[in-house]
């Protein structure tokens, strides 16, 4: 797979998650964490796939890094935000939609425009860069740091 078409992949899963937390109700406290959870664990291994192997690589070919750069930031906060609301509290479906609205709009941005531009990379690239990114996210997946990282950050969160 190419590097555009693992990462498109993936921002179906997350577009999906975020479609089912919004259906669930304030009596489904223990479906909203779980796929919380699963959301914040998704995200935070999509980014990092990100940061570390398609935007270096992609630098010389779109400039719009930075801007990508400071979406992630604003997905971060809001997601933070999400973590810190009860799952039982009226607010957190509509927490939940302004997340969800950031990430359509980032990840639209990204197929429309960024991998667009990324074409300029070349088949060949994009299929190396594919396998990278999979191998990456798997090795994160199964990963004792990243399972450390996301229970810090969630314990972090909740005390805030
Ligand atoms: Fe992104
Ligand atoms: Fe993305």
């Amino acid at each position: 797979m190419k590097a555009d078409e693992v990462l498109i992949a993936h921002h179906d899963m997350l577009r999906g998650l975020l479609r089912d937390l919004t259906r669930t109700t304030d009596a489904e406290t223990g479906r909203r964490e779980e796929l919380r959870d699963r959301l914040l664990r998704e995200l935070e291994i999509h980014t990092q796939i990100e940061d570390e192997l398609f935007y270096p690589a992609v630098r010389d070919v779109s400039p719009l890094l930075s801007l990508a750069h400071a979406e992630h930031r604003q997905i971060d906060d809001q997601l933070a935000t999400v973590m810190r609301t009860a799952p039982d509290d009226p607010e957190f479906v509509p927490e939940v939609r302004m997340l969800e609205s950031t990430l359509r709009h980032h990840t639209m941005e990204e197929e429309e425009r960024m991998f667009p531009q990324a074409q300029a990379l070349g088949a060949d690239r994009l299929e190396e860069l594919g396998s990278q990114l999979q191998e990456r996210q798997r090795e994160l997946a199964r990963s004792g740091a990243m399972r450390l990282i996301i229970r810090l950050k969630r314990a972090t969160l909740r005390l805030v």
